[in-house]
């Protein structure tokens, strides 16, 4: 039964590509489809390759419907176009700054300026059959967000054959995590609450244009030498394909996951970037990771051993969740952040718990947090002109530590 629904299908598919290629009205139609549907959260983790879905709602574009998509001028209604993808030839790469479980990152030049740019290719192995248009859309989305804590899409260039696809990105030095584990010692407080005000600053922005990050972590945190960092890495390359083997656990961490995603929850919101960002303030005063977890069950044991078992009274709705059945912890009554942060103020350790607040309703949102008057004590955020420059290793610079001077 599945094969013959998928013929008809596929028989559909063929239909559709065939009316596009006669009608430039169904162009018009896709591209309102793309601009209707342009401000989706990521709530999908994973593209499902449907045909029997491409007549009211296509998920992927058959190559000839890329084609147009990606050449035509007139791609979306509003906003920043998609225009014509320029080749990838126009830019001259450097060096490799990473090989991530999604993609390729390089450092580039651009030949007709000399500019540097940083240049992440994209996995498609997975995705012969067509272009997740999903896909597109978040790119779109992101091309609509101009925040100085964001980091910024120039552009999508792709092979003169489009088996490639490339996001042509603003360069930045650093990420957090590199940077981090290059250190002797930790940021200072005054420069922690400069980074954190700005993370949050980004990631409020992302919350007020509906988009959830979902994976925030330091190496996702991009950091330039004028103490600015910029939020990367939204999970576009995510719907492209699956992570490579040996590097998953790696890269796909459960560190930064909440309490709510990690039992099951089915309906979840902005707030899952928010524990996030408590697991990476926690890091940043630390200089080690908060919960460094080694599979779900090992994830929510170091939570609870941290902060205390939830109950109905901590978390309404707790037992409620799918996995809290059929896992079994002990309890551990106490909150053991005062004790591990006890050089943190008060009000340090106050937006710490808020961040780290098992109900994600009662969890602190980001415009709450910058107001938080921990930013407001001594001492006070450092001007990001302040900032100590780094040596860069994606600029292949060698490591040298850092010795705060303040
Ligand atoms: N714009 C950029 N400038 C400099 N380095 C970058 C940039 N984007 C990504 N990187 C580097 O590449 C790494 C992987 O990129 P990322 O977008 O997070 O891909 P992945 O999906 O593989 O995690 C980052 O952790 C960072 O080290
Ligand atoms: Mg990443």
């Amino acid at each position: 039964m599945g094969k013959s629904i998928r013929s008809k299908g596929q028989r559909k598919n063929r239909a559709l590509r065939r009316e596009m290629i006669h009608k430039p009205k169904e162009e018009e139609r896709l591209n309102r489809l793309v601009e209707n549907e342009v401000v989706e959260t990521k709530q999908q983790e994973q593209i499902s390759v449907d045909t029997e879905k491409m007549e009211t709602e296509p998920k992927i574009l058959s190559k000839k419907q890329k084609e147009m998509l990606l050449m035509s001028p007139d791609s979306c209604l509003n906003g920043p176009k998609i225009t014509g993808c320029r080749n990838v030839d126009l830019y001259e790469k450097l060096n490799r700054i990473e090989e991530g479980s999604y993609g390729i990152v390089y450092r580039a030049k651009e030949k007709s300026t000399g500019r540097i740019f940083a240049l992440k290719k994209l996995k498609l192995e997975k995705e012969k059959d067509g272009f997740p248009i999903t896909s597109i859309r978040e790119i779109h989305t992101l091309k609509l967000i101009k925040h100085p804590n964001v980091v910024e899409i120039i552009e999508i260039c792709t092979t003169s054959n489009f088996n490639h696809i490339f996001i042509v990105m603003e360069y930045l030095e650093h990420d957090l995590k590199t940077l981090m584990e290059n250190m002797a010692e930790p940021f200072l407080l005054s420069e922690t609450k400069t980074l954190m005000l700005q993370l949050l600053s980004a990631v409020d922005c992302l919350h007020n244009n509906w988009i959830i990050h979902r994976d925030l972590k330091t190496s996702n945190l991009l950091m330039n030498n004028r103490g600015q960092i910029k939020v990367a890495d939204f999970g576009l390359a995510r719907r492209f394909g699956s992570p490579m083997g040996e590097v998953t656990q790696l890269v796909v961490t459960l560190w930064y996951r909440s309490p709510e995603l990690l039992l099951g929850a089915t309906t979840y919101s902005t707030e899952i970037d928010l524990w996030s960002i408590g697991c990476i303030f926690a890091e940043l005063i630390d200089n080690s990771p908060l919960l460094p977890g080694k599979g779900e069950i090992d994830q929510l044991s170091k939570i609870f051993q941290l902060l205390g078992t939830p109950n109905e009274t901590s978390w309404p709705g707790y037992y409620d969740l799918p996995n809290t059945r059929t896992v079994n912890f002990a309890n551990q009554p106490n909150n053991n952040l005062t004790s591990k942060f006890a050089y943190l103020s008060p009000l340090g350790l106050d937006l710490l718990n808020k961040f780290l607040t098992y109900d994600p309703q009662k969890r602190i949102t980001a415009s709450e947090a910058m107001e938080h008057p921990f930013f407001k004590e001594s001492p006070l955020p450092k001007p990001s002109e302040l900032f100590p420059s780094f040596p860069s290793k994606a600029s292949g610079e060698r490591k040298r530590y850092h010795s705060p001077q303040i």
